[in-house]
């Protein structure tokens, strides 16, 4: 079956391929890393495939040095269906060798196109890909069509539901990448003497700054000299480049033994960087006129997000209907492309997501569209998916984030819907909006952020003595603590295995309360003056069950035998802050039991599958 994730990188001109292939996919590998390969050709008439099951470095170390060529395609995958073995890697190609094509998506179609027109072919791997691959090499071979003619015409074959990102290489043309997408990201690189195409531009940022969009369903043609862009009908289309000013190591470790660590410590110069792109020097938001008026308009907000991303919407739904007095409701983006419930009459979309990428919301994004209703894409990635296709973007600034468990993503996604949030409020002369500092308080969570990631020798240590050996573990909290109890307990799961649940605090005891065993770790998390009480007569509860209770308290609310004391900042900000120590713990819980951090098991980065 189809391989659905996966980060693809091609090049051709002047530069050795392989390493700038194999140095793109690393920096791609986030997007899967199942299995991964390489083609080059060295335009004399010699070329090279290599695969692997696994990791990029088991690829890396089946290269060697007589594999060279100045164009090349390389793919890394992530499957869904179909084992990741080496057949299954891509490239895939035609069985007369002379075809070679790296995919990323699901050709919905291809058991009706191999019965059609390839019922007399002989498949070695379970892919779609290699369908259309063999495909283009029928019409090449057997109709005798060019290549170009080939390509075009099994992309008109493949069923509108399909999606895909291809880059082919035709061994009679070889300095020649021919490219199409639909629904899948793609992006071409332009470079002095070679230009290039990516899943995304972090894979090409060793090499060139400057990049030009493709849009669904065109074909374009890469050359060492020049980019050609064609629509399906044939028409030439003129694009501009943008220019993309992120450093290529800011997608670097560094010294760091893994990214997600280098994130969590990122998180103080984000916030000062959002309070540098969206407050002005007396603390007033700077936002698009028009996203406010039309977000005023609005009789209810609509916040959507998968993951992480709806987590960070349900601390924005708070904010948004605490500064500005809108309803709000957060949506899973799954739940709501399926069951859309009953609507508003003047409905505002808010689509959270580090990517912009993951299908399962831009599913929902496509069907508001559809409906007419306006719409926001908040999103770290320029151009992705998401924002081209909504009425506005907000950046997320937070640069890079790599490691598949979110961070900074999150607390980027909260820090500025806190800042819509007071916008908007202001707009509306809300009173707790004007009198919320916004700027002020982001300037402290930065330093209150900066503290927590010192203590880290503390967190190690926890994490160590409790939570290094039990099978399941909760956090819980109330109000927006729940919320952050909800992402602390996802971070744990993804990168360490422990079985961990989030819960309302209160809710623990009817039913759930059951699964507490002698030391079990319940977590509790206590900003809120409100509810700090209350969590903590739950957490007596489990105590007299025999859990090993942990908490993480703010500061004017702490009692001496606190685990963790968190600086003091507006009750609308703490979960920029208690989120912190957690990611830390979910770190050295993962990294204490000797697994892959950034990489963990059956997870990708960027999930473009619904
Ligand atoms: C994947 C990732 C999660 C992420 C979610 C949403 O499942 O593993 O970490 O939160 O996608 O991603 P997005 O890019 O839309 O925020």
């Amino acid at each position: 079956m189809g391989i659905e994730m996966c980060g693809i990188v091609g090049i051709t001109g002047t530069k050795q391929a392989v390493s700038v292939l194999i140095n793109g996919l690393e920096r791609l590998e986030y997007r899967g890393y199942d299995s991964a390969g390489i083609y080059v050709n060295d335009q004399t008439g010699q070329d090279y495939l290599v695969k692997r099951a696994g990791r990029i470095a088991n690829l890396k170390s089946a290269l060697t040095p007589e594999i060279q060529g100045s164009a090349g395609i390389g793919h890394t995958r992530w499957a869904t269906h179909g084992v990741p073995n080496e057949i299954n890697a891509h490239p895939q190609y035609s069985a007369d060798e002379r075809f070679y094509l790296v995919h990323n998506g699901v050709i919905e179609n291809f058991e009706q196109l191999k019965q059609e027109y390839l019922a007399d072919v002989k498949f070695q791997s379970q892919t779609d890909t290699e369908v259309v691959v063999q495909l283009i090499d029928r019409f090449v071979v057997d109709y005798e069509m060019d290549t170009k003619s080939a390509f075009l015409k099994v992309l008109h074959l493949i069923s509108d539901d399909s999606s895909y990102a291809f880059v082919l290489m035709d061994r009679q043309t070889p300095d020649t990448l021919y490219v199409s997408k639909n629904k899948s990201p793609l992006l071409v690189g332009v470079g002095d003497g070679f230009n290039m195409v990516a899943s995304d531009a972090v894979a090409m940022l060793k090499e060139t700054h400057n990049f030009m969009e493709i849009e669904d369903r065109e074909v374009v043609i890469v050359k060492p000299s020049g980019v050609v862009i064609r629509d399906f009908d044939g028409n030439e289309m003129k694009r501009d480049t943008f220019r993309v000013d992120m450093d290529a190591s800011a997608a670097d470790k560094g010294t760091y033994p893994f990214y997600m660590l280098k994130e969590v410590d990122e998180q103080p110069v984000v916030m000062r960087k959002l309070v540098q792109e969206y407050l002005d020097t007396d603390g007033s938001p700077v936002i698009e006129p028009e996203l406010l008026s039309r977000m005023q308009q609005a009789d209810k907000l609509y916040v959507v997000g998968a993951g992480t991303s709806y987590h960070a919407g349900l601390i924005g739904a708070r904010l948004f209907e605490r500064l500005t007095g809108i309803p709000t409701q957060v949506f899973i983006s799954s739940e709501f492309a399926y069951e859309q419930p009953i609507m508003s009459k003047k409905p505002f979309f808010i689509f959270l997501t580090q990517s912009g990428e993951t299908a399962d919301s831009r599913e929902v994004l496509v069907n508001v569209k559809k409906q007419g209703w306006p719409t926001l894409t908040i999103t770290n990635v320029p151009k992705s998916t998401l924002s081209r296709e909504a009425t506005f973007t907000l950046l997320l600034h937070a640069g890079p984030e790599i490691a598949v468990a979110s961070t900074k993503a999150y607390t980027a996604q909260v820090a500025l819907q806190a800042i819509l949030a007071k916008g908007l409020g202001m707009a509306m002369r809300k009173q707790l909006a004007i009198d919320f500092d916004v700027k002020q308080q982001l300037g402290l969570v930065a330093v209150g952020m900066q503290a927590i990631v010192d203590s880290k020798d503390q967190l190690e240590s926890v994490a160590a003595r409790y939570l290094a050996q039990p099978r399941n573990a909760f956090y819980i909290g109330r109000g927006i603590d729940w919320s952050v109890a909800l992402e602390s307990a996802l971070k744990l799961k993804e990168i360490s295995y422990v079985q961990a649940e989030g819960f309302a605090s209160g809710e623990l005891k009817h039913g759930t309360i059951a699964l507490i065993e002698d030391k079990t770790p319940v977590i509790g998390i206590i900003t809120q003056d409100r509810t700090a009480g209350l969590t903590r007569s739950n957490l007596q509860e489990v105590v007299s069950r025999g859990a090993s209770v942990l908490t993480i308290a703010s500061k004017h609310l702490a009692q001496p035998d606190d685990t963790i004391v968190l600086p003091d900042v507006d009750e609308l900000l703490t979960p920029l802050l208690s989120v912190v120590p957690a990611q830390l713990l979910a770190y050295y819980t993962s990294l204490g039991k000797g697994l892959d951090v950034d990489k963990p098991r059956n997870l990708a980065k960027s999930v473009t599958v619904q």
